[in-house]
């Protein structure tokens, strides 16, 4: 069967304070339809599949996550975060152990994609790719020349051989290779070429290509999953487990496997026709709003907060008592959460990871 694998980490500093350690992006609803990314996004996968997706989250957040998706995932609980390789390499050993053969798909739990069936259309091709022994990912048409994202090349092959053909037919291209988050001018120069797409983050394959390839390219993550995923105590490791856990290195799937697959013609990639963002800060968070109260046309407000304005361009996102009165703003995000008050400008929206580093050092 197929097996929605989705790897919930990190707490997207670039969205603090609305997210914390403690209420990390995918438990939130950014959306505004009064479900959280990550519910929203089981629930996008759940028509092509009949089997239990795995989600693969942080210990601290096992029960706020286990509370929004009750037994409609198997939630296994990393005891640190080792980046997403080593999340989607564990869930593939236990997908592979559970049903032999499986196919995966890796998502994440924080990106907000329409419409559905186009969405479903893009997977569907992928999974056909991953039929065939390919890593399939799914590339967006870019939009800009952005850093926040990492490329795949493309390299539209017209070879007859009976492979070649039967990829196309999937509606999918061979990659060239993967590279990650470039900077402007690079992105710049490729959004030009008309070759590359953003890679969405998305992997479809098989899960024992996905160990094979590890344990040629990184055999101790892959000894690794395959051990953990013998564990069998409902997602929690033992002290053996943890041990090992804990031996890993950090890295993405990004490094591990896409980019030397790609190296060796063995990554597929399938052209979206769905609208994707990844909502990595409050300028994307801008982007995507909608469904909230609006007051002036032009104020966005999320929350209860009553808010008025002269002549600006704002979002807010509040839930305070006190009224908030904006006068004169272009392109800034008010946010009011716990006891944190921040005024951003959307341009320099990516630096809000900057700032909360900061202030960690500053403790
Ligand atoms: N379980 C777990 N543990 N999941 C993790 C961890 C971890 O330690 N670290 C990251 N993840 C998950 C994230 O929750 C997300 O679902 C996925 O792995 C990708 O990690 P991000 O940290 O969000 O990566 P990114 O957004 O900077 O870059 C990736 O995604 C972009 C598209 O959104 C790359 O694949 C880029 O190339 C891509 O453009
Ligand atoms: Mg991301």
């Amino acid at each position: 069967p197929f097996i929605p694998v989705i790897p919930a980490g990190g707490s997207g500093t670039r969205l603090w304070p609305l997210s914390r350690q403690s209420h990390p992006k995918f438990l939130l609803d950014l959306e505004g339809n009064g479900a959280s990314l990550l519910v929203n996004t089981l629930e996008r996968l759940a028509p092509l599949s009949s089997a239990r997706p795995i989600i693969v989250t942080g210990r601290a957040h096992r029960e706020a996550v286990a509370a929004q998706v009750g037994d409609g995932a198997q939630i296994l609980s990393e005891p640190s975060g080792k980046n997403s390789m080593p999340a989607i390499a564990w869930a593939a050993a236990l997908a592979e152990r559970e049903h032999p053969g499986a196919i995966i798909g890796s998502f994440a739990a924080d990106h907000v994609i329409a419409p559905k069936e186009d969405f479903w259309k893009g997977v569907y091709s992928a999974i056909a790719a991953a039929e065939l022994g390919y890593l399939a990912t799914i590339g967006i048409e870019p939009r800009s020349a952005s850093s926040a994202f990492g490329y795949i090349e493309t390299c539209p092959s017209d070879a007859a051989d009976e492979d070649a053909i039967a990829l196309r037919s999937a509606g999918a291209l061979n990659v060239a290779r993967f590279v990650e988050k470039p900077d402007a001018a690079t992105a710049t120069e490729f959004v030009r070429s008309g070759r590359f797409m953003w890679n969405a983050g998305m992997f479809v394959v098989k899960a024992r290509v996905l160990l094979e390839a590890l344990d040629d390219l990184h055999p101790e993550i892959s000894d690794a999953a395959r051990a953990l995923a013998l564990e069998g105590t409902g997602g929690e490791l033992s002290g053996e487990g943890e041990a090992i856990w804990a031996s890993l290195e950090p890295i993405a799937i990004d490094h591990a496997l896409a980019e030397p697959l790609a190296s060796r013609g063995a990554v597929a990639v399938v052209p979206a026709s769905f609208a994707w963002d990844d909502i990595g800060d409050f300028r994307a968070l801008a982007r995507v709003a909608r469904g909230e109260k609006e007051t002036d046309g032009e104020v966005g407000v999320a929350g209860t907060a009553k808010v008025v304005s002269v002549d600006s361009r704002a979002r807010v996102y509040s839930n305070s008592e006190r009224p908030i009165a904006l006068v004169g703003l272009d392109g800034i995000s008010v946010v009011e959460a716990g006891d944190v008050l921040l005024v951003v400008d959307e341009a320099k929206a990516q630096d809000v990871g900057a700032l909360v580093k900061r202030l960690e050092a500053e403790g």
